[in-house]
C-alpha cells in the first residue's frame, strides 16, 4: 500500500481531489465508484473547484457508489443517493442517468442486490474507488464478519456504526438498520482504491487497517492484498501507525 500523509484534513482532501482528476483527464469516460460519510465531503469540494475552474470534465464519466441504507428514498436528505447529489453531482457536468447507487426503497433484498450486481457488471470494474473507513474498520456497510462478502448484500448495522452515523439523524431510533452495500469481492476488483482517513478517532483503527492482521474482523485489512492502493491519511489518523 501506498501512503500518502497529509498535514490535515484539507490537504487530504486536496491530495485526493488531484488524483481523481488526473484520472478523469486521463480517461474522461472512467467508472469512479464513490464513498459517502463525512471524510470524502472535502474532496467532493475541491472537484466541484475544479470542474468551476474548467480543469475537470466529468460528463462523461460513470459513478457507482458503495451503499445506501434501506428503507430512504433518494429524496430523503439522510439517504446517500440524496448525499451525492446534493454534494457532488448537482455541481458538476455529470449527467445524472450515468450515477448509480443501491435503491434503498426497493424492499426486495434478493431482487434489489442483484439489480445493482448487474449494473456493477455492466460498468465493467471500476478505474478508481474511493473509500473511507468506518471506526469497526468497514468499507462501505462491509461490517466486521467471518468471512469477506463477494457481491452486493443487504447487511445488519452494527451497534457501532448506527451509533457513528446517528448524527445525521433526529435520534438514534431513525438511523435504519439496515443497508445495501458493495462486496469486499467488487471493491477488490477496482483497477485502483484509494482510502481516505482524516482524525485522531481513526488513528486506532487506521493502524490495525495498515499492519494488523488481514482478517474479516477488519474488513478494511484485505486491502493489504490489494496491488495498487493509495491511502490519503492526515496527521492525527496516523497517529499510531508505526511507519
Ligand atoms: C459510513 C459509510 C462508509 C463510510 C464510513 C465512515 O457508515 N457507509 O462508506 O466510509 O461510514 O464515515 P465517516 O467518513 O463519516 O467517518
Amino acid at each position: 500500500m501506498e501512503l500518502i500523509k497529509a498535514k490535515n484534513y484539507e490537504d487530504m482532501s486536496r491530495k485526493a481531489a488531484e488524483i481523481i482528476a488526473g484520472l478523469v483527464r486521463e480517461k474522461p469516460d472512467c467508472v469512479l465508484g464513490l464513498a459517502t460519510g463525512s471524510t470524502p465531503v472535502g474532496t467532493y469540494k475541491e472537484l466541484i473547484k475544479m470542474y468551476e475552474a474548467g480543469e475537470a470534465d466529468f460528463s462523461k464519466v460513470k459513478t457507482a457508489n458503495l451503499d445506501e441504507y434501506v428503507g430512504l428514498s433518494g429524496e430523503d436528505k439522510r439517504s446517500y443517493r440524496y448525499f451525492m447529489n446534493d454534494m457532488l453531482f448537482d455541481h458538476i457536468n455529470i449527467d445524472k442517468k450515468n450515477t448509480f447507487i443501491p435503491d434503498g426503497l426497493n424492499r426486495d433484498e434478493k431482487g434489489e442486490c442483484e439489480r445493482y450486481e448487474k449494473i456493477l457488471k455492466s460498468l465493467g470494474d471500476a478505474d478508481l474507488q474511493i473509500l473511507g473507513l468506518g471506526l469497526n474498520g468497514h468499507i462501505g456497510f462491509n461490517e466486521p464478519s467471518d468471512h469477506f462478502p463477494k457481491a452486493t448484500h443487504c447487511v445488519r448495522l452494527e451497534r457501532s456504526t448506527i451509533d457513528a452515523n446517528k448524527r445525521f439523524f433526529s435520534s438514534e431510533d431513525e438511523v435504519p438498520k439496515e443497508a445495501y452495500t458493495m462486496g469486499i469481492g467488487t471493491i477488490m476488483r477496482s483497477r485502483k482504491i484509494l482510502l481516505l482517513v482524516s482524525g485522531e478517532g481513526k488513528a486506532d483503527i487506521l493502524s490495525r487497517v495498515l499492519s494488523g492482521k488481514v482478517t474479516p474482523a477488519v474488513p478494511a485489512s484485505i486491502l493489504q492484498f490489494h496491488p495498487n492502493v493509495t491511502v490519503i491519511a492526515d496527521e492525527a489518523a496516523l497517529k499510531l501507525s508505526e511507519l
